[in-house]
């Protein structure tokens, strides 16, 4: 047996090799700086990079758009199951259950080689936001909307929850948030993906367990549980002493801290300036006021920085987004780095099988039953 070495939720413990993403010496992919392909590229190029290895050519990714719009709309059987959940579904609920159901109308399921794997990670980029779309429409007595195949993938998303064509920069918001959401290593939901994956299981469970994963609090679905950070502060004058108190009461303030960025989180700082922007277009300087007291407030009592969270929640907020949509807009992205992730644990697999510190009882006599 190997030496064993235990951490509390396994912090800083070194549980695997990739060349997909690094936080050291600032994020990137694929060894771009995410700030640059933010700044410079479209969520399809950071979805080409990840899923394929290289940022596209033109050529390539004009076929890969094609490739996109080619998957076309929802099959009607799961927009038929869409509609008969219960209305009150949670959306991360019904999205976990529509990754999971997409697997039984895909042509390469029984197939797991790494070029099949690369197909079914396209089909699900294009068809999740369907579902997030189809699902919302629904929810809210709509009828849902096919995609658009002129469209950008962030503008299409956009146009399929609203009906309505995006301004260009609410696309463009969109666009640069899902980059920024895309990738970032062995992250509780992605290390899921690659347990999963390990087992030789298949890529629409391993990403099912992810979207499982993602949805806690304490991982994406903080994003939701800032707007009702900023709902019950209220506006920048009540921002100081409702931190403070929350602080005394040992509350966690969603979309602070970070496991491995202990100084800042770079997509966070990066967000924050385009959030600004929008919240000046859309009138909502004074709720940006009041995030800039809470950040203060939470880094001079705990030296905690924002996390991505922390602006993105603004930023959908400012795109007139529901809540709810929130962490589901995540997985949306997400999917692209937990794809790269489960087809580079199965190109090289070993099985994902750590071991436990046991606290039980120590070896004792069974009785048998009864005299127990
Ligand atoms: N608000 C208040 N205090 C906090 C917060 C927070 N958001 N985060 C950490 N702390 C405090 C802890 O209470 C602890 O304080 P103590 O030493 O006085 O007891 C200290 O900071 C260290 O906290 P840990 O829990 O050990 O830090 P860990 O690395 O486990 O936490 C985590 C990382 C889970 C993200 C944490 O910071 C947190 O709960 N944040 C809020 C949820 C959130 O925003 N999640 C999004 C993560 S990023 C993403 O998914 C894009």
């Amino acid at each position: 047996m190997t030496e064993e070495i235990y951490r509390p939720g396994l912090e800083g413990v070194v549980a695997g090799e990739t060349a997909i993403c690094t936080l050291a010496g600032g994020l990137q992919y694929r060894g771009y700086a995410v700030e640059e392909l933010a700044e410079q590229t479209a969520f399809e190029e950071v979805a080409h990079l990840l899923l394929h290895g290289e940022l596209p050519d033109p050529g390539q990714l004009e076929r890969f758009q094609a490739r996109l719009a080619a998957v076309g709309p929802l099959p009607p059987g799961m927009v038929a199951a869409l509609r008969a959940m219960p209305p009150a579904t949670p959306m991360m609920d019904a999205l976990r259950t529509g990754a999971s159901m997409l697997a039984h109308w895909d042509p390469d399921i029984p197939d797991s080689s790494h070029d099949a794997n690369v197909r079914k990670a396209e089909r699900l980029l294009a068809q999740l936001p369907m579902v997030v779309a189809a699902r919302h429409r629904l929810a809210s007595g709509n009828e849902p909307l096919p995609p658009d195949p002129k469209r950008g993938l962030a503008a299409n998303l956009l146009w399929m929850l609203t009906g309505r064509p995006p301004a260009p920069r609410a696309a463009k918001a969109m666009d640069v948030s899902l980059i920024l959401y895309a990738e970032h290593e062995f992250n509780a939901s992605t290390f899921t993906a690659r347990v999963v994956a390990s087992t030789l299981s298949d890529l629409h469970s391993a990403v099912t367990a992810a979207i499982g994963a993602l949805k806690g609090p304490l991982h994406g679905g903080a994003n939701e549980r800032v707007m009702k950070v900023l709902g019950e502060v209220g506006g920048e004058r009540n921002a100081e002493s409702w931190v403070r108190q929350a602080l005394a009461e040992k509350r966690r303030i969603m979309g602070f801290g970070h496991r491995v960025y202990k100084t800042g989180d770079p997509r966070a700082v990066y967000l924050k300036t385009l959030c600004g922007e929008l919240a000046r277009e859309s009138g909502h300087e004074e709720l940006e006021r009041a995030a800039e007291v809470i950040e203060t407030v939470v880094r001079q009592e705990k030296n905690l920085p924002p996390n991505l969270d922390w602006p993105s929640a603004r930023l959908y907020h400012y795109l007139a987004l529901p809540v709810e949509l929130y962490t589901p807009l995540f997985v949306v992205s997400r999917v692209t780095g937990w794809s790269a992730h489960i087809i580079e644990q199965l190109d090289d697999n070993r099985l994902i099988r750590p071991r436990s510190k046991y606290t039980g009882p120590p070896r004792r006599a069974l009785r048998p039953l009864d005299q127990r």
